[in-house]
Order: structure tokens, then C-alpha cells, then sequence
């Protein structure tokens, strides 16, 4: 530790929104092979209220909780080579460790990091790590989709499914996207071919042959959607470890399926700021909260039906 002190936002229980206190706390300092990055904005996601409520992989408080960081690199530690003190960069160190992006300053391995592109201010750059690396790491490294192939996206309009909509496109695949009618239009915006209104239609008895499923539904949603794929097609779940469950029954239909887990990946991080520059990715903005006000926003993001990113502003 440096000795100074930082403002961050911790728990030392486990519980609701209330749990979540501004504080005064040590600030970190660039390790071997890290940098320190003057947060700017953290992005809030599903993982967050689920860790302040449940514990989930960082197990008992006290905790700062936060992956998505945007930022501005204060200090290198020995050996970086790649950033500088004044780069803009941003990632989702560290996770699921403990990154604690909820503070004015993280401390991560560079390589969980890239340049943030120019094209984006820190509240956007701050909404895409997390959400952006999972729907690039389902769709390119689990499920190698390739263009002219049909993809099933399932709560389209959520965190990691306007991004995979965009990601999908761009590769030139068959978009079916999921979500009420009310957001078809920004979908079909962001490249969606195909949009089906979950609360109007069984999405699983009408969609069939794709290639490609992406469930961000879980539960029950996991077993039925497998009835959507093409033989030697793929699932993959994100909310919950417990769906592997199905695995034995998408081994015998023919179809790959099982639960992804999102890793820091700076090749990732570098093809989604590709896809930015090129102008065929962008966040959806929800609202914008003070770093203080962690607590509003988790209660806005738990109540869902807010189309777009929610972020913590910083500095
Ligand atoms: N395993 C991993 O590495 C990983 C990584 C990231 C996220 N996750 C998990 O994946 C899940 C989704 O994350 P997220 O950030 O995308 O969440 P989110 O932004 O909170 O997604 C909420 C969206 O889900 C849609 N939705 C709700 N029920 C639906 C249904 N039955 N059919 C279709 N859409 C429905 C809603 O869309 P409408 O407004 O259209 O109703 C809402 O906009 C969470 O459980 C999260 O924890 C896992």
C-alpha cells in the first residue's frame, strides 16, 4: 500500500443496496507487471449485485466490488512496457478476484488492459469489458461463428446481449434476437435480422436450425433451447455453473452446450476496440451514477427492464 488514501465504496456485510458505503480506503500501488489506473468510470453488471447480496467468488466481506474499469494510468510497475503514466485505457481486471473497481484507483496486470478508444468517453468504454468480452469470448472462442450462420440471442436487449447482437453481425451471421417489442427497434439498429417478442411467442418451439445459442435466460430456458439447435450446434449458458446440468442431454442430441465463465482478455479487449473504430460496436447507455450512489444504481439495474449499460462516474 502507498500510505495515501482513496474513496471507494465497500461492504462489510453481506445484503441489499444499502450494504454498499462510501469510504475512505488505502489506495493500491502498481505491483511487478501491473499499472495503477485512476478510475474514471466503473461499469455495473449483473455479477455485482449478485456478489453484494450472495458473496458469489469473492466469498465474505468486507469487499470492494466493480470489474468494468475506465480509466487513466497514474503509475507503472517494473517491467510494463505497453502503457505509460496519461494513457486512457480500459479492461475488467482480475475477475472474478477481486478488482475493485468501485474506488477512485485499481491496481491490475497491464495485460488485463487495453488502450480505450478514442472514439468513446470513460462511461462507455466502462460498459463494455465485461459484457463485450462475454459475448466475444461465447461467440468467437466457444462458438467459432462464422458468417452466413444462424445465432439465437437470447435477452437481446441485456448488458451482454445488444453487445453480442453487434459482434455477431459484424461477422456476418444471421441474428434472432430476444426481447420485448419495445426495444426491436434499437436491436434491429444494432444488426439484429430476426426479433421475437419473449412475452408474445415460445421462443423455443419457433426458432430452429441455428448454429449458435447464446443463453443469458438460464434455468429452465437452458434444457429447452437446445431444441433451437442444428445438429453440432452450440449453447452457451452464462448465469449459473448449475446449468451444465445439461450437458448429457446436448451430448445426446448431437449439440455441444455447457456454462461459460468470462476471463480478462486483452486480445479481446483489442478486437472490441477494433470493432468501435470501425463503427460496428457500441454501448447502449442506461443512466450514469456519482461513485457514491453505487447503491441507486444497483437498485435501478436488479429491478432489469433499463435498456443499456449502468456506470459509476469517478474522478
Ligand atoms: N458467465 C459469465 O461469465 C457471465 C458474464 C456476464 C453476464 N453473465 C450473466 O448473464 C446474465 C445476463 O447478463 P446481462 O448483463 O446481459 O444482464 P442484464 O443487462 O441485466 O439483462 C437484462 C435483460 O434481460 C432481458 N430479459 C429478461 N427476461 C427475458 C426473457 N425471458 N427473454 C428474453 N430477454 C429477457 C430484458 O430485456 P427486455 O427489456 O427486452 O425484457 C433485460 O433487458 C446475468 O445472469 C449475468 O450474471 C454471466
Amino acid at each position: 500500500m502507498s500510505g495515501k488514501t482513496m474513496r471507494a465504496i465497500t461492504q462489510d456485510t453481506l445484503g441489499g443496496p444499502e450494504v454498499l458505503r462510501p469510504t475512505e480506503t488505502d489506495r493500491p500501488e502498481p505491483g511487478v507487471g501491473e499499472i495503477l489506473v485512476r478510475t474514471h468510470a466503473a461499469g455495473v453488471n449483473p455479477i455485482d449485485w449478485k456478489t453484494r447480496e450472495h458473496g458469489a467468488f469473492l466469498g465474505k466481506p468486507p469487499f470492494v466490488l466493480g470489474w468494468d474499469v475506465s480509466g487513466v494510468v497514474e503509475a507503472v510497475g517494473l517491467g510494463v512496457r505497453l502503457f505509460q503514466p496519461g494513457d486512457e485505457v480500459y479492461g475488467m481486471p482480475l475477475f472474478p478476484e477481486q478488482a475493485g473497481a468501485y474506488a477512485e484507483y485499481v491496481a491490475a496486470p497491464a495485460r488485463h488492459f487495453a488502450h480505450k478508444p478514442a472514439e468513446l468517453g470513460h462511461a462507455e468504454a466502462a460498459a463494455l469489458p465485461l459484457a463485450g468480452l462475454t459475448a466475444r469470448q461465447a461467440l468467437v472462442d466457444v462458438g467459432r461463428v462464422q458468417a452466413g450462420q444462424r445465432v439465437l440471442i437470447h435477452a437481446a436487449a441485456g448488458g451482454v446481449g445488444h453487445l453480442a447482437v453487434q459482434i455477431a453481425a459484424s461477422f456476418g451471421a444471421h441474428v434472432i434476437a430476444t426481447a420485448r417489442t419495445a426495444n426491436h427497434d434499437a436491436l434491429r439498429a444494432l444488426g439484429a435480422d430476426e426479433l421475437l417478442d419473449y412475452t408474445a411467442v415460445d421462443v423455443n418451439t419457433v426458432v430452429r436450425d441455428v448454429d449458435f445459442v447464446l443463453d443469458s435466460l438460464g434455468g429452465a430456458n437452458t434444457a429447452a433451447t437446445l431444441a433451437t439447435l442444428k445438429d453440432g450446434g452450440t449453447l452457451v449458458s452464462l448465469p449459473s455453473p448449475e446449468e451444465d446440468a445439461v450437458i448429457p442431454q446436448a451430448a445426446e442430441r448431437g449439440v455441444r452446450a455447457g456454462f461459460m465463465l468470462v476471463q480478462p482478455d486483452r486480445t479481446g479487449l483489442l478486437a472490441i476496440s477494433d470493432l468501435v473504430r470501425t463503427g460496428q460496436l457500441r454501448p447502449l447507455m442506461g443512466p450514469a451514477f456519482p461513485l457514491e450512489r453505487a447503491g441507486d444504481a444497483h437498485r435501478v439495474g436488479e429491478k432489469a427492464g433499463t435498456l443499456g449499460k449502468i456506470v459509476l462516474t469517478v474522478a
